[in-house]
């Protein structure tokens, strides 16, 4: 099921509280402010409520925000990137079933480089390899970059581990956690999974029409579900505390920019460089791989210049890892 996209009145309701933040603010002003009922102000703060937003209901007097929400809709992420080209244009739903679809579809009708999709919740996030992604309402960030950038096609899987190079640098300066990607991009905390990421594009043989980043944050999940708790864990179970959904994405579509733009001028090469420093998994780690139906183990041996992955199989072959996945083998 897909539900619309938020309201822009309900963007401008978020943003007229945040605005307002130490006062009560009447409802037949909010009405009036905003373009809508007193009724539906009301039905918004409960929708609102439900997500976990603050909001003190005064009798007779109004609303006030009883702390910062932590929603991520487009002003409040906007006002975080003043001058971005990656999130100028940010897209909120409380519920989609995923935002890589979205993405994909509103790419298909020109939209711009540098749009976000983001979802307070998905219906049916999509993972790597045909999986789910599990995506809590309002405990994870779920959102998905249109990008368009100037290459072939076959040169597309760098972006891949760009995004994972982002989203390591965006946990740690965010939270202070610092993870290990596991090739191609899979963020890990105390060696359990906290973000993923799904690289989907639309593209003809030789051209490439638009690249869709689909990143998966679990920020302040409380607990994990039973089948996912050996393998995954979320930012707040590791570190303790609650975190901002909101700084930490704020923080990866600047990281995303950056090194959009370090890729535009360096080339692959300091893209590999800087995943190679950022990832465990890089070089001299045993690992056992599954690629195309084939299984075998091995020691890693860097990144060639795609950014595909050089193992040394016990066999003594060496493998090109472009697709697939590998786990650390102990
Ligand atoms: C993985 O399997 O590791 C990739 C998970 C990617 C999940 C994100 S959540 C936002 C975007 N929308 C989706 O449907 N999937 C990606």
């Amino acid at each position: 099921m897909t539900i619309g996209p938020t309201d822009h009145k309900i963007d401008r309701l978020v943003h007229l509280l945040v605005r307002n933040a130490t006062v009560v603010v009447p409802g037949p002003k909010i009405a009036s402010e905003i373009g809508v009922s007193r009724s539906t102000v009301w039905e918004w703060i409960e929708k609102l409520r439900e997500l976990g937003v603050a909001i003190k209901g005064h009798p007779r007097h109004g609303y006030q925000l009883e702390k910062l929400p932590d929603v991520l809709v487009p002003s409040l992420v906007r006002a975080e990137l003043p001058n971005a080209e990656i999130g100028h244009k940010v897209i909120h739903y409380f519920r989609t079933e995923s935002t890589n679809r979205v993405a994909l579809e509103l790419g298909a009708q020109a939209a711009p480089h540098g749009t976000v999709i983001v979802a307070e919740e998905q219906t049916a996030g999509r993972g790597r390899l045909g999986r789910c992604w599990y995506s809590e309402k309002s405990s994870g960030i779920y959102a998905s970059i249109v990008l368009r950038p100037p290459m072939p096609p076959a040169a597309a899987p760098i972006l891949t581990l760009l995004a994972g190079v982002a989203a390591h640098d965006a946990v740690r300066s965010a939270t202070g956690l610092s993870g290990d990607i596991r090739w191609p991009n899979d963020l890990l905390v105390n060696g359990k999974k906290v973000c993923g990421i799904l690289t989907e594009m639309k593209a003809e043989v030789d051209r490439l029409h638009m690249i869709v980043l689909g990143i998966g944050i679990n920020v302040n999940h409380t607990s994990m579900p039973d089948e996912l708790r050996e393998i995954a864990t979320s930012l707040a179970l590791e570190g303790g505390r609650h975190y901002s959904r909101l700084q930490i994405l704020a923080e990866l579509l600047r990281d995303v920019e950056r090194y959009y733009h370090m890729h535009l001028n360096e080339g692959n090469a300091a893209i590999v460089r800087e995943w190679s420093a950022a990832s465990s998994y890089a070089d001299g780690k045993r690992v056992q791989l599954k690629a195309g139906g084939c299984e075998a183990s091995g020691i890693t041996e860097g990144l060639d210049a795609s950014g595909a992955l050089k193992i040394r199989r016990d066999d003594g072959r060496q493998e090109l890892l472009v697709a697939g996945e590998i786990t650390e083998l102990r």
